[in-house]
């Protein structure tokens, strides 16, 4: 499966999980898409359904999409705007990273949103208690040299291409307003922040919303699935057995290499909760049941990557 990667970057990002996302999902059927939190949309573009609700708090996200959506932001206006900006960056010698911080903060432009995304540490998307972008800068001048610039134009015409052939509505909304408006034919995928992980302005999470999330999606009589986190090397999501004690469970394993060195694997196991039977999921109890017998947890294929060490943290 040829996997599009999206042109803002998160650290909650699901590339690395969008081909067992969507092979789970193939056999599913369904009038309408609906993600509450959409993020980067990095699991809808790659599922590609042909009608899409995509809806997340964070605002600059669905100002970005919408933007790509009516044509505004093309390949053509990002090739430009990122060779003039990094040659800015780069004559500064990086402090020009810091007059579109301050810029954005005060007209949230979407451009400025993409520059900040990939010119930031990390990829991180992180806003201060008055939602202001606050991600320093990753430091290196040259940042925005052709092959970046032709790599993200690239991603900007992939996903521009998606969005004009489905039938997809952005909206800046909190996912209780998404919820409110579900039809019992639509499947959700919520992929919310995980508890207690992030104190940010538009990307914090409590276990009062993790109860409403799911004793709505249960009332809506919609397919369900939500993207979670099962184990890793020090504790359980107690929550997939408390909260989302009803719901089938799929998991895949999922390695983050610790300074590149194979001997600093550290396995998480990240979970598909759902309350359809998946292609690779098992029952709760099932789950439960192995998890006291020290069995295997796995239920999917494991697959790999080199994360940096400070989003090892996050999980
Ligand atoms: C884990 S991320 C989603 C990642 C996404 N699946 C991707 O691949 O990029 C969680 C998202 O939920 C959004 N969010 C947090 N609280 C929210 C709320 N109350 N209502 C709607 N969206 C919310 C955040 O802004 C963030 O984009």
């Amino acid at each position: 499966m040829k996997i599009f990667v999206p042109p803002i970057k998160s650290q909650g990002i699901k590339s690395k999980l969008v081909e067992w996302i969507s092979s789970n999902v193939e056999a599913v059927e369904f009038d309408r898409w609906v993600e509450p939190f959409m993020g980067t949309g990095a699991v809808a573009f790659n599922v590609r359904p042909l009608k899409a609700l995509l809806c997340d708090s964070n605002p600059h996200l669905i100002n970005f999409y919408k933007a790509i959506q009516r044509k505004e932001i093309t390949s053509g206006v990002v090739k430009h705007f990122l060779s003039e900006e990094g040659k800015k960056l780069l004559d500064t010698e990086g402090a020009h990273y810091y007059v579109i911080r301050n810029r954005f903060n005060e007209n949230g432009n979407p451009l400025d949103f993409l520059f900040l995304s990939r010119a930031c540490f990390n990829g991180m998307m992180r806003f201060n208690k008055k939602g202001g972008f606050n991600v320093p800068f990753c430091k290196k001048p040259n940042r925005f040299a052709q092959s970046l610039i032709t790599k993200i134009t690239n991603q900007v015409s992939n996903i521009s291409q998606i969005i004009a052939q489905g039938d997809y509505e952005f909206r800046h909304q909190d996912f209780q307003k998404t919820l409110s408006e579900l039809k019992s034919s639509d499947l959700v995928y919520a992929d919310p922040p995980y508890i207690g992980r992030h104190v940010d302005y538009f990307d914090s999470w409590s276990e009062e919303e993790e109860i409403i999330l799911h004793s709505r999606l249960e009332k809506s009589k919609c397919k369900f699935i939500l993207s979670t986190w099962l184990s890793n090397k020090y504790r359980t999501n107690d929550y997939v057995f408390s909260v989302w004690e009803n719901c089938y469970i799929a998991t895949k394993e999922h390695f983050y290499h610790l300074g590149g060195k194979e001997t600093n694997r550290n396995a998480v196991y990240e979970a598909l909760l759902s309350n359809i039977k998946l292609k690779d999921s098992i029952s709760n109890t099932e789950m439960k049941y192995r998890i006291q017998n020290d069995k295997s947890q796995l239920t999917s294929k494991s697959i790999n990557s080199n994360l940096p060490e400070q989003l090892l943290f996050k999980l």
